[in-house]
């Protein structure tokens, strides 16, 4: 259980000092989960790419980069965020289905190992920026391997028909086509099939399909270096991250012995376990045939449970509650969406009392917004048994209005 990382002691430190809503995440378990990748992969040795769209905060992005780690963005902002964290250039990579001509000449001149693009028009326009720059710009292609990798339909991206990527032969014609400029340089193929796949078999197949392809084309001159297979690896809520032996067996396998270098953009596997989120009770009421506990954290501050369903476990910290009750609990920002559980059982809390709510360190924090004009809340970080640092201050009002004029 991840409580074993969040013990109460702390948890109440952490809100008396930072305040709530808090997010508090675990060094040990961030780093756990990050040496639990590189134990399972350890024969293929790849270069993992943490997906930094999952939780970009410096404090966690630095201990990856001392693992060694290199980053997946998916904008300039992420790219300077992986730059000012401390990932290499050339352990870098740039996902994304649109990347604008500025984001792509801010990723040439920092040198980064290459962008992965997603269209005929994105690599050229990739060609034009690196011509205007006189460099050759390392790219690899988004294919789109039309595997249905059974997840929620928001993050399911590898079945034809999605925005995402494109089809073996559309992705033919460009490689053969970039293979004659002077400014392209293929150099990888990338596919990315969703998040929360919770099984191997769909990363077998794509990874077969996208094997046969870089074959077929080196037989047609066009000769890659990188086989990436993106990130997705599911992660329960309440859970560590799964075994991952039978994912390694999966893609590993499929590209050994072909002198490519593999690449993995894990991110929700990684940062969802390490993080909760510490909201405090406000108030308990009725409504209709519902009992709702009122708290200060809301879908700003996590937006999951409102936008996928997510169900995030939550228990008490501190007093053990009174008599038990089934309650959904809300947040204050006026919609009806605004939830972080529904129907969960628990002992009553008192005004005060505090809530955490589990496997929130991933697409917490950096889905998070300031709707309702409320100042997003602080991240700390637990470093050791009784010690723990802020690694983001809590925004204030001023932080509100500060980019208007
Ligand atoms: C291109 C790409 N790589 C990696 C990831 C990370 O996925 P996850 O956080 O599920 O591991 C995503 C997530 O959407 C992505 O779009």
């Amino acid at each position: 259980m991840l409580s074993k990382y969040f013990k109460p002691a702390i948890i109440k430190k952490i809100a008396a000092g930072a305040g709530t809503p808090v997010y508090i995440y675990s060094k040990a378990a961030f780093l756990k989960q990050i040496r639990s990748y590189k134990k399972a992969f350890r024969a293929a040795d790849p270069l993992f790419c943490y997906a930094m769209k999952a939780n970009s905060s410096a404090g966690l992005c630095a201990l990856a980069a001392a693992e060694g780690f290199g980053a997946d963005v998916v904008s300039g902002g992420e790219l300077y965020r992986a730059l000012r964290a401390g990932f290499p250039p050339g352990r870098i990579i740039f996902s994304g289905v649109g990347k604008t001509p500025e984001e792509m000449a801010y990723a040439l001149k920092t040198g980064i190992l290459f962008i992965n693009a997603e269209s005929f028009e994105e690599v050229l326009a990739l060609e034009r920026v690196a011509a205007r720059l006189k460099v050759r710009a390392a790219f690899s292609l988004r294919i789109n391997p039309d595997v249905d990798p059974h997840t929620h339909k928001f993050i399911s991206t590898g079945k034809l028909g999605g925005k995402f990527g494109v089809s073996f032969e559309e992705a033919q014609k460009i490689y053969m086509c970039a293979a004659e400029s002077r400014h392209l340089n293929p150099v990888g193929a990338h596919f990315h099939i969703g998040s929360q796949v919770h099984s191997a078999g769909p990363y077998a197949l794509a990874a077969g399909r996208l094997a046969a392809f870089i074959l077929k084309l080196a037989s047609r001159g066009v000769n890659l270096k990188y086989a990436d297979v993106g990130g997705g690896w599911g992660v329960k809520e309440g859970a560590e991250m799964a075994d991952l032996a039978p994912l390694a067996r999966a893609v590993a396998g499929v590209f050994q012995g072909t002198g490519l270098k593999l690449i993995l953009e894990p991110g929700r596997s990684i940062a969802a376990p390490a993080g909760i989120l510490v909201t405090r009770v406000l108030y308990r009421k009725r409504g209709g045939h519902k009992n709702f506990i009122v708290v200060d954290a809301a879908m700003n501050d996590l937006v999951r449970p409102a936008l996928y369903g997510a169900k995030h476990p939550v228990a008490l910290i501190g007093p053990a509650g009174g008599p038990e009750g089934v309650y959904d609990i809300v947040g204050p920002v006026c919609e009806s969406g605004d939830f972080l559980a529904e129907a969960v059982r628990l002992r009553e809390p008192a005004p005060g009392q505090l809530i955490a709510i589990y496997s929130a360190g991933a697409y917490g924090f950096s889905m998070s917004s300031q709707y309702n004009s409320r100042p997003r809340a602080a991240e700390a970080l637990i470093t050791g048994p009784a010690a723990w640092r802020l690694i983001r201050r809590r925004e204030t009002y001023q932080d509100l209005i500060s980019s208007e004029i």
